[in-house]
This record gives structure tokens, C-alpha cells and sequence, in this order.
């Protein structure tokens, strides 16, 4: 054989071992790819009015301690992201829904609940949380924006007084929080967002309330009350709050509690 074709043999046979061990290669690496249902999220990604960031796990927990959620109650997440707060709930053997716009996220959400084998009590669904009747929700729990907050506000001040709404960080304008907690460090709160805020539907109780004492006059600013005890053929003025159905408020010196029963004050 001549040298020429000597070198001619070799160089197809270096040329088919190569192409087969780049071939085994390539096999083994799309072995390990990801399949194509492994979506994973970004922090910081575009959502349709808020990106996605999760809320730390240890602020969900808090959130929920805070809201005093039982069995008994039906949470109600606003942009679920990737569900966290929901299954969290449904851990503690409450009944959660999810309201998510991302398709990618509820199903992702959906395979993170059956992996936790919560599926059966933690629920998502793919809609405009705008266009969501929330009024089941016992508890509402969201992570959204304070200008979101606040277009929701008079929808969630028309649900059913004591409805717990609690929220990761931003507020609800002018209506103050009932309780705020800030998660530190030494908590397992390293993350920026580490502050949770509690509001609790306030009945409306604005006007004036016949009662065995006299007359209560009452005026509103969410859960804040002001307005006049007359009692004795004495007025006084009264300072409160109401907290659901549940009022106190003092004046003249005393402190009075009371509830609203629909319509009626029951003051004790
Ligand atoms: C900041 S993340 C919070 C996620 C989750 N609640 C948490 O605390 O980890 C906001 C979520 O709202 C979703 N979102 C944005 N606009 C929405 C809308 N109009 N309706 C429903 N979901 C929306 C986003 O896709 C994102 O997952």
C-alpha cells in the first residue's frame, strides 16, 4: 500500500471514531437535559401588572401566624407565583386557591402541590386577578404593588367584615394596618422583602346606634372611630376602633366594648 493511501485509511478511521464518540456524547448530554416541562421561573421576571418575586418562606409563614389561619378558613392568594403561599396553607389543612395570570406558574404551582401531596385542598387557577371574585376568601394574602392595593381596596372593604387580608411590604394608602411585622436576619428573613401587614375588614358601623346606655354616634375612617356617647343627659366624646364586628372605644373615662349584630350595636 502506498503511503498516500496508508495516510488516506487512517484519517477515516480517526474521522469515524471521533463522529462516534461526539454521537455518544451528544446522546448522553440530551439524556441530561431538562425536560421540557422543568419551566423555571426567574426572580424578577415580567408578570402582567407585577413581576414575580417570591415571598421568603419564613415571611409566608409569618403572614399566615398572622392572619390566624385555621382549618376553617379559605385563603385566597393574589398572584400566586409559584404557589408557595397557597400550599403553605393547605399544609396547615386549609382550603387555598391561587389566582395567577402566568399559565407556566399555575402549572408549575399545580406540580409543586402534588409533589407536597397537598393538590387535593391547594387549587390554582389561571386568571386576571382583577377579574377575580374573591368574596369566598376568609383570607386574602398577596404580594402585588401599593397601587394594586389600592384598586382593590373599596372591593375588599365591601367583603364580609373580619376577612384578613395580609400583605408582603406595600400598603393600602391611607388605610392603616392593624398589625405590622418586620422579619429580621437573625429570624431567617435575609431577603429584601421581610414585612408583613394585617387588615381585618372593619363592619361598617358609621351613624347613630340606639343603645340601653343612650345614643352612640359614630363616625368612620376604616377602623378608626370617633363621634359621641350621649348618656345621662350628658355627650361625650369617644375615641375606638372596630376590628370586624368587634368595637372598643372609651369616653367619659370609661371603656366600652360592643358588637355589631348586622345592623344592630350591642354595647356591653
Ligand atoms: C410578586 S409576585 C408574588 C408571588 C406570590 N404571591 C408570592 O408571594 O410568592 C406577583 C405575582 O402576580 C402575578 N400577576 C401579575 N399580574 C397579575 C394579574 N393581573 N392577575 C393575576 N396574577 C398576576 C405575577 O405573575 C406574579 O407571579
Amino acid at each position: 500500500m502506498s503511503a498516500f493511501r496508508l495516510i488516506r485509511r487512517t484519517g477515516t478511521l480517526v474521522f469515524v471514531v471521533l463522529l462516534a464518540a461526539f454521537g455518544t456524547l451528544a446522546f448522553a448530554q440530551a439524556q441530561k437535559a431538562p425536560a421540557a416541562s422543568a419551566y423555571e421561573p426567574q426572580s424578577g421576571q415580567a408578570g402582567k401588572d407585577v413581576v414575580w418575586v417570591p415571598t421568603p418562606q419564613v415571611l409566608v409563614d409569618r403572614m399566615l401566624d398572622m392572619a390566624k389561619v385555621t382549618p376553617a378558613d379559605f385563603v385566597m392568594d393574589l398572584g400566586s407565583g409559584d404557589g408557595r403561599t397557597v400550599i403553605t396553607a393547605a399544609k396547615r389543612g386549609v382550603r387555598a386557591l391561587g389566582i395567577e395570570y402566568n399559565p407556566d406558574m399555575v402549572e408549575l404551582s399545580k406540580r409543586n402541590a402534588a409533589k407536597e401531596g397537598v393538590g387535593g385542598r391547594a387549587e390554582f387557577i389561571k386568571a386576571d386577578l382583577f377579574e377575580t371574585d374573591f368574596s369566598k376568601a376568609s383570607v386574602i394574602t398577596m404580594f402585588l404593588l401599593p397601587d394594586i392595593n389600592l384598586k382593590l381596596r373599596p372591593k375588599i372593604l365591601t367583603l364580609k367584615p373580619g376577612t384578613r387580608i395580609v400583605s408582603n411590604s406595600f400598603t393600602m394608602g391611607d388605610w392603616i394596618a392593624d398589625e405590622t411585622a418586620t422579619l429580621s436576619a437573625a429570624e431567617g428573613c435575609t431577603a429584601s422583602w421581610c414585612t408583613a401587614l394585617l387588615w381585618i375588614v372593619p363592619a361598617r358601623v358609621a351613624g347613630s346606634h340606639k343603645v340601653p346606655q343612650g345614643e352612640v354616634s359614630f363616625k368612620q375612617d376604616f377602623q378608626m372611630l370617633t363621634g359621641t356617647l350621649r348618656a345621662e343627659g350628658k355627650t361625650f366624646a369617644l375615641e375606638g376602633r372596630v376590628r370586624g364586628e368587634e368595637i372598643t372605644f372609651s369616653a367619659g373615662g370609661r371603656a366600652y366594648r360592643g358588637k355589631m349584630n348586622g345592623k344592630t350595636l350591642e354595647l356591653r
